[in-house]
Formats: structure tokens, C-alpha cells, sequence
């Protein structure tokens, strides 16, 4: 039987991506969002029966449980493969000495406790199985830093170390984990906040000029080496991080 994949961050723009081209490859997905739906509605009426919605807060441990355990009695899908790419990202732009500390703490909550949450309610599952395959979300930042986001920058690195960590514990179980870290991806930022906007394209700018390849990651830069870390074909490269950057290091 296939293994269904899990995705968070399901209707963000690389969930939501992932999500489409997964489903044409006939898998079943158990999609986790969190308040909005705007990208994946259409797709849960293209593909009705292969697509099982969880709305929650990956912060809500208990209701994340609840939730998940609820969706695979009902669908009596056997869950093998996660790619979580939920984040919370810096919205305020500001040196460390100048940030509030609770958007600090907000971002670091979601970003770190979030994915212990996530991995914490999946693996059970994944070890009944003798069967795993994860791919969590890091970013370039995590060997460059960023500056005026040092609590994304922080989280980001923290996620590549906890991939580095639940290889080596969960290696006996064929659980296999690594991080993805894309450098600026090509996105829809409509939905951003102007000086979030601006703050981005500022940064793409400045980007795009070191970046030996002269342009961002698309969606399909990054899928390529997601696929292959999430396929029976890879089973020996675990607790790696791997950079989608153009060349730039
Ligand atoms: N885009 C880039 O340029 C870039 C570059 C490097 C790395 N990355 C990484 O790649 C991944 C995907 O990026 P993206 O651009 O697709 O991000 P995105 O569009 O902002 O999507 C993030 C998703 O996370 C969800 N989320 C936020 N808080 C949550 C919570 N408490 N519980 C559950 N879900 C929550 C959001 O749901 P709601 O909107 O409903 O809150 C959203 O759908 C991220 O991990 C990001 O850090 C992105």
C-alpha cells in the first residue's frame, strides 16, 4: 500500500504547490492547514477522494493529535512520508536590541515548537510502520543569518539541527529525515502586508546580484530534491541539509 504523504503549511505557496503535484501523481495527502484555504479549496474539489483536510494550530499539541488521529481512522490511510513547510516568518524587520520580544518568542514558538509538535504526533505512526520519510523546511538563512530576522534566522538553523538529531534516534525505526533549505523562492506575496512587500523585494534584489545562477528558486527547483529524498530510491542519506541557493554559499 502507498504511503500518504502529510504536508503543513498545505495552502502556503510551496504546500500548496507540493499538494498539486503530488495529487496528480495519484498519492493521497493528508493536508494540515492553518487559517486560510484560499490555494487548496480547488484542488479538494478536483481530487475529492485522495485529500483529507486538517485545519488546526501546529502549536495546539493535543489538538494536532486529536485531529490527525481522527482524519487516519477515517480515512484508513497508512501516513509514510511528511513535508512540513508551515512557518511563521518575521514581520516586524528590526535589529534584535529593537524587536518586541513577543514577536520574537511568537516566531520561535511556532517554528521550533511547532515542528517538535508535527514530529511528535507523526512519527508514532511512521515507527508502527517501520516506515518514514520527512523532509522539514530550513532556509539559506541558517548559514548566513538574516539580518533584521534573527528570530526566523534562529528557528530556521534550529530545524536543520533537529533533522541532524531525530536521524541518528530514529534511524533503528527506517526513519529517514533531512532539511531542505531554498535560498528566496519566487512566490505570490499578495497576501503580504506592503512594508512586508518591500522588505522582501529589497532583499530579492540584493539577493539575485550574488546569486551565480542570476535568478531565485522556482517551485520546481525544489520539488526535484524533495521527491528524491521522499522515495523508496533514497534510503541512506538522512539528517543532511540540503541548500537550493543557485550556487550562492
Ligand atoms: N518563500 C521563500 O522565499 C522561502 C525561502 C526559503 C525558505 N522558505 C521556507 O519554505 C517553506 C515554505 O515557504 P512558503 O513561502 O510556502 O510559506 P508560506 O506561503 O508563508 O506558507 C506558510 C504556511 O504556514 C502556515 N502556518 C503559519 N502558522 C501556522 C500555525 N501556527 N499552525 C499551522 N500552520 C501555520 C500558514 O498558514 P496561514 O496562512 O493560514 O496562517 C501558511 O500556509 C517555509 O518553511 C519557509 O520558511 C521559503
Amino acid at each position: 500500500m502507498k504511503k500518504t504523504i502529510i504536508i503543513t503549511g498545505a495552502n502556503g505557496n510551496v504546500g500548496s504547490y507540493f499538494a498539486a503535484q503530488y495529487l496528480e501523481l495519484g498519492e493521497n495527502l493528508l493536508l494540515i492547514i492553518h487559517e486560510k484555504d484560499h490555494r487548496i479549496i480547488g484542488l479538494k474539489k478536483k481530487y475529492p477522494k485522495q485529500i483529507q483536510i486538517i485545519k488546526t494550530d501546529l502549536i495546539d499539541l493535543e489538538a494536532l493529535k486529536k485531529k490527525l488521529n481522527k482524519a487516519i481512522k477515517e480515512t484508513g490511510w497508512q501516513p509514510g512520508r511528511l513535508i512540513h513547510t508551515a512557518t511563521k516568518r518575521s514581520h516586524d524587520f528590526k535589529p534584535l536590541v529593537d524587536t518586541d520580544p513577543e514577536i520574537w518568542k511568537q516566531i520561535v514558538l511556532m517554528n521550533l515548537v511547532g515542528t517538535f509538535n508535527i514530529l511528535k504526533s507523526v512519527i508514532p505512526y511512521f515507527r508502527k510502520n517501520k516506515y518514514g520519510k520527512i523532509v522539514l523546511f530550513g532556509s539559506n538563512v541558517t548559514r548566513i543569518g538574516l539580518p533584521k530576522g534573527s528570530a526566523y534566522s534562529a528557528s530556521k538553523a534550529g530545524i536543520a539541527n533537529i533533522s541532524r538529531t531525530l536521524a541518528a534516534e530514529e534511524a533503528k525505526n527506517n526513519i529517514i529525515i533531512n532539511t531542505v533549505s531554498p535560498g528566496p523562492i519566487k512566490i505570490d506575496d499578495s497576501q503580504f502586508s506592503e512594508s512586508y512587500r518591500k522588505f522582501r523585494e529589497e532583499y530579492y534584489n540584493k539577493n539575485i546580484r550574488d546569486i551565480p545562477l542570476k535568478r531565485c528558486a522556482s517551485f520546481e527547483d525544489i520539488l526535484g530534491l524533495c521527491k528524491f529524498l521522499l522515495s523508496k530510491e533514497n534510503s541512506y542519506i538522512t539528517g543532511e541539509e540540503f541548500f537550493i541557493t543557485g550556487g550562492k554559499i
